[in-house]
C-alpha cells in the first residue's frame, strides 16, 4: 500500500512536516509506504479554468508538478493533505495545487485518481484557525467521493516552528491514530477488492449550473 502525503508549507521541514513526521513512522511500522510531495517557497499557479484539461487531462501548467502528482495518484492508495494555517484557512500554496490537480482529474465529474480511496487532512497552527483549514481541504475528498479518515481529536498540531510541536503530545498522538485509522480503511477497501466487492456504480449523467431564466425576464 501507498500513500501520498502533500506538504503544504513552504518549510520542508516546518511543523507541518512534523505533524507528517509522525504518520509516518506509523505507516513505515506497518509496511506502507509513503512519498512526501513537498509544495517548497516557488510560486504555484491558480487554476487559469482555460478547460485545456478536459480535452488533455492535463494542467497547461507543467512544470510545478501538478501533473506529475496526479500520475502518481493513480497508483496511490490513500491520501494526506497537510496544510500550515494562515489567517484561519489553508495555505494559498496547496490550494492553487489541489484546486488543479482536482480539476484536472475532474472530467465528466469523476475523479479517477482519487475516487473510492481515503483521505486525511492535517492543519497546524500556533494558536487558532485550523478546523476551518480543515474543513476547506476536507472539500477535497468529500467532492471526490474520498472516504475521510478521522482521528481521536481534530487532526491538528499545534506550534509556531516544528520544534514548539513537540510539546504538542495530544496533536502527535492524533497524528499517530489517524495513520492507523487510515492504515485500516486502506486494509479493509484492498479486502473488499480482493473478495470481489466492486466500488459503487455511482451516476454522472447529470450536471447542471445554478443558472436559470426567471419568467419575467421572459
Ligand atoms: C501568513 C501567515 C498567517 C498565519 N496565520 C495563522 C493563523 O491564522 N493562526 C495561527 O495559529 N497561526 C498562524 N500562522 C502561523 C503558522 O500557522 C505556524 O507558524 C505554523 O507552525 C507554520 O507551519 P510550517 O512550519 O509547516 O510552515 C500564520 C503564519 C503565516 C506565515
Amino acid at each position: 500500500m501507498r500513500v501520498l502525503l502533500v506538504n503544504g508549507s513552504s518549510h520542508t521541514h516546518g511543523t507541518t512536516m512534523r505533524a507528517l513526521e509522525e504518520m509516518i513512522r506509523i505507516f513505515a511500522g506497518q509496511g506502507v509506504e509513503t512519498e512526501v510531495i513537498q509544495l517548497g517557497g516557488k510560486p504555484i499557479a491558480d487554476c487559469l479554468q482555460c478547460n485545456q484539461c478536459q480535452k488533455t487531462g492535463r494542467c497547461v501548467f507543467r512544470e510545478d508538478g501538478v501533473n506529475a502528482f496526479v500520475e502518481k495518484a493513480y497508483q496511490a492508495d490513500g491520501f494526506v493533505f497537510a496544510t500550515p494555517t494562515y489567517f484561519a484557512h489553508p495555505s494559498g500554496r496547496i490550494f492553487s495545487f489541489l484546486d488543479r490537480a482536482f480539476y484536472s482529474n475532474g472530467t465528466d465529474e469523476i475523479y479517477p485518481a482519487f475516487a473510492f480511496k481515503p483521505g486525511a487532512a492535517v492543519a497546524v497552527a500556533r494558536r487558532g484557525g485550523t478546523t476551518a483549514a480543515l474543513d476547506a481541504l476536507n472539500k477535497y475528498f468529500s467532492i471526490a467521493q474520498m472516504p475521510i479518515a478521522g482521528s481521536t481529536y481534530w487532526n491538528n498540531v499545534h506550534g509556531l516552528y516544528a520544534q514548539e510541536a513537540e510539546q504538542d503530545e495530544e496533536g502527535l498522538q492524533t497524528m499517530r491514530n489517524l495513520a492507523r485509522n487510515m492504515i485500516w480503511m486502506m486494509q479493509c477497501f484492498a479486502e473488499g477488492r480482493k473478495n470481489g466487492i466492486p466500488v459503487p456504480d455511482t451516476e454522472s449523467s447529470f450536471v447542471t449550473n445554478f443558472v436559470r431564466r426567471h419568467d419575467h425576464q421572459k
